[in-house]
């Protein structure tokens, strides 16, 4: 869940941090102004509007401008040595707020949270409570006691929380898409990850509550909802699987898109293509992190699928939903990969054309399986060469599949204005490519229109609409 430049807005913890405005409301103001940023996954972002709605509650303002603020807390992403770093850089920044305004409550929330503990209070000065993913609930009891002089950890991880009736405060919202949470947690273990360990054991929420969810965003104008979880594929409530969910949150109403992420390639079923085949409101799209195209690194990442597995998965993609759109996360530079081992990982990209991936070097962090059994020893400069041939590789496919939607019309919601020009809106098509073309009154922010796309960018289909 974690950069984008424009797709699938999970994996995103490049995100430099975005402040978060709230809907305040001045009948229980406690006259407390609080801010809130987040890095790392749309699972982060997602809990921010959690942590929002729980202290909005109790009587919180909030502010764009943490220099005004009376809390400041940051959701902060464990996935990757830089994403720490970027972490600290920032709680750097809050020190001279901080020095000014010495009542201030500072906060680290989220997954370092979890992985340092209390160790952060001795590292970083300046924060006064750390709070893990699971510990939402008692931030207002925690602000407490800072503010009667103590600092405050609460690390406690859970086996059932899913914050089911907690209703998010929309933050930062375009008013038509939004993120639901169905699951946390995640039980797969993958050596070289943190998520485990920061987010606790897998649980999935109770799919009522979901529904719920999606109905009220449906009814308050929203249009397209993202079902979020480490591995959506292993949802699973009562008799309920996630191709029952899927479906369940397609028959909310049919002008209701619904994408989900992410998925993992042991765990995608035939049972979701057909759904997905059956919905035309769910969107084509499947983010299938491949991680890499070799079978012996693929065993040593712990991902128990090997490459004619996960070839596999994609041939039936093809063969039940053939226009859908697919993206992926690779890493390069595993622990003793080798360059015929990275060239496997070229050749899967050959394979499958992705239109999207997320690519990285790997980097290893404490406490993993990996940092305990094996050696991190492919050089930082080989890492970073070979991550270069894969960001190459993937900006010819991304290319190659955008020209194959040139040409043709496209079902896009209009989300907004373009980023580029107030005369032009911009939505996304099924397959989650980004689409630009020129304003037409006749139609609004949250509308569907069919675009015919004339020409695209590395990133951007471009067009007119048609309807
Ligand atoms: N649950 C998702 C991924 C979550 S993390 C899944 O299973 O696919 C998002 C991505 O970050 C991963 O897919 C992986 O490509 C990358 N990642 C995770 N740990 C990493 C590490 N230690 N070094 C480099 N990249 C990592
Ligand atoms: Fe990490 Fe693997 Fe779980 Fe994804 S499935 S969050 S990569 S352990
Ligand atoms: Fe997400 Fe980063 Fe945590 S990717 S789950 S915020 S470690």
């Amino acid at each position: 869940m974690f950069e984008i430049p424009t797709s699938t807005k999970q994996h995103d913890e490049s995100r430099q941090g975005e402040a978060l405005l709230l809907e305040n409301d001045p009948k229980k103001s406690n006259g407390r102004k609080l801010y809130i940023e987040s890095y790392g996954c749309q699972m982060n972002f997602s809990d921010s509007e959690i942590v929002a709605s729980i202290l909005l509650d109790k009587g919180f303002e909030t502010t764009r401008d943490y220099k005004e603020a009376d809390v400041v807390f940051i959701n902060t992403c464990s996935i990757r040595e830089n994403a720490e770093q970027r972490v600290r850089n920032r709680l750097k920044e809050f020190e001279s707020a901080k020095a000014k305004n010495p009542g201030m409550v500072v906060g680290v929330l989220g997954c370092m949270a979890e992985r340092l503990k209390s160790k952060f209070l001795e590292e970083e000065k300046l924060v006064d409570v750390v709070v893990g993913p699971d510990a939402y609930r008692d931030l207002p009891n925690l602000i407490e006691q800072v503010d009667e002089g103590s600092r405050a950890v609460n690390v406690l991880l859970s086996r059932e929380e899913t914050y089911a009736d907690i209703s998010p405060v929309r933050l930062n919202t375009n008013g038509v898409t939004a993120f639901i949470s169905i699951m946390r947690g995640c039980d797969n273990m993958c050596s070289f990850c943190v998520v485990p360990f920061t987010r606790g054991r897998e649980r999935s929420r109770d799919p009522q509550s979901i529904v719920k969810e999606a109905t009220d965003l449906f009814n308050a104008g929203y249009r397209e909802v993202t079902l979020l979880g480490q591995n959506v594929d292993s949802y699973k409530y009562e008799a309920l699987t996630f191709a029952g969910l899927l479906e369940r949150v397609a028959q909310v109403n049919p002008l209701l898109r619904v994408r989900f992420s992410t998925s993992h390639p042991k765990d995608i079923t035939d049972e979701v293509l057909h759904t997905m085949a059956k919905y035309e409101n769910i969107c084509k799209y499947i983010h299938l992190p491949v991680q890499s195209g070799n079978s012996r690194v693929l065993k040593l990442m712990n991902r128990t699928y090997d490459r004619e597995w996960y070839m596999d998965r994609v041939d039936a993609i093809r063969r039940i939903i053939p226009e859908c759109g697919i993206s992926t996360d690779v890493i390069t530079g595993f622990c003793s990969e080798t360059e015929e081992e990275h060239r496997d990982t070229l050749s899967m990209m050959d394979y499958v054309k992705y239109d999207f991936a997320y690519m990285f070097a790997y980097s290893e962090r404490p406490g993993t399986l990996a940092a305990k059994r094996y050696a991190d020893d492919v050089p930082e400069e080989v890492k970073k060469r070979r991550l270069t041939e894969v960001v190459d590789l993937q900006r010819e496919h991304s290319l190659q599949r955008l020209q194959t939607y040139v040409g043709k019309v496209h079902k896009v919601l209009i989300e907004g204005l373009s980023k580029r020009s107030d005369d032009d809106y911009c939505g996304r098509n099924d397959q989650n490519s980004m689409v630009v073309f020129p304003r037409d009154n006749r139609y609004k922010v949250g509308d569907y229109v069919n675009v015919y796309a004339e020409k695209c960018t590395s990133a951007t289909l471009i067009g007119k609409i048609t309807s």
